[in-house]
């Protein structure tokens, strides 16, 4: 084949691709009025490229996903899956993923969250139905963080992650326990989901459980592989233990370098 021939022959086949490119969120989407958009540039575009890393599948009606970007293209390595109809996903960026999904479940569902302080990585979230996810910005989202809010289907429920807050590795956060505890009387559960509360500049230590309708105060510290499982509702208090109690107050902590806070050790 000559050069020519064999010139003309990538050419097509780059212009091919592009275009494939281009309708790759188109193709993963079923449904109508799906609408994928990102504010960059000072104004709304609607968005069909996607990042090659990242996974997108649609399944359902009338989802809203909007993206603030610095530049036309999606987070790389943020995979969406959605299963339903008129859920909201903000990501108020631009953020910086590495293996995260979303997962939605059902209808209603509402998830945002702010420029957190670092990449957010191998992050699980799960929402159920009518459940919504607020997070809000300079949060410390780290190495498996799995969430699971609601799969109640009757009742609104919410997760709440203030600002500043530092999740440790392997920490597990469910507003629902997954399966319904039945009262043989009423025919009824006894262990329905319930919203958490996790205040501003709290630090959650590794292979935490934080159960439904806990309350984790502004300020407070989490003590490693604790279960946290009702409410506290004064400020910076160290929780630990299983189930986890207040074991310490009036603490403060800094996500900055321990080196400040040490000693000058003297040499001999
Ligand atoms: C909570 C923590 C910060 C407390 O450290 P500390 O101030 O040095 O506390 P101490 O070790 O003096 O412990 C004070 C008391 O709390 C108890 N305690 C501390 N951590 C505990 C935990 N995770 N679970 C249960 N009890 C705990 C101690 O046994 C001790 O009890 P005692 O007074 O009856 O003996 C530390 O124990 C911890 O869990 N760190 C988390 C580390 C982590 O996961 N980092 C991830 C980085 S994001």
């Amino acid at each position: 084949m000559s050069v020519h021939k064999k010139a003309k022959k990538m050419f097509k086949r780059i212009k091919i691709s592009k275009l494939m490119k281009k309708f790759f969120i188109k193709s993963n989407i079923k449904g109508s009025n799906n609408k994928i958009e990102a504010f960059y540039d000072g104004k709304w575009h609607q968005l069909r490229i996607k990042n090659a890393n990242s996974n997108f599948w649609i399944k359902g009606n009338n989802n809203v996903i909007k993206f603030h970007l610095d530049t036309k293209t999606l987070p790389k390595n943020f995979n969406l899956t959605i299963n339903g109809s008129n859920n909201y996903i903000e990501i108020i960026g631009p953020i910086k993923f590495n293996n995260t999904t979303i997962e939605i479940e059902g209808n209603e569902n509402i998830f945002k969250i702010k420029k957190p302080a670092r990449v957010v990585k191998n992050c699980y979230f799960c929402l159920e139905g009518l459940a919504e996810v607020n997070i809000d910005e300079d949060c410390g989202l780290n190495m498996g963080l799995y969430a699971i809010i609601n799969n109640n289907f009757k009742n609104k429920h919410k997760l709440t992650i203030g600002k500043g807050v530092f999740i440790g590795k392997d920490v597990i956060i469910r507003t629902s326990d997954g399966h319904a505890i039945i009262d043989p009387e009423t025919g009824l559960a006894i262990n329905e989901p319930q919203d958490i509360e996790i205040g501003d500049n709290v630090w959650i230590g590794a292979r935490n459980m934080i159960l439904k309708g806990t309350k984790i105060p502004s300020g407070s510290i989490v003590g490693a592989q604790s279960v946290v499982n009702k409410k506290f509702e004064t400020t910076n208090v160290l929780i630990a233990g299983n189930p986890a109690k207040i074991i310490r107050n009036n603490v403060f902590w800094d996500v900055r370098d321990f080196g400040r806070y040490m000693k000058e050790t003297t040499k001999e």
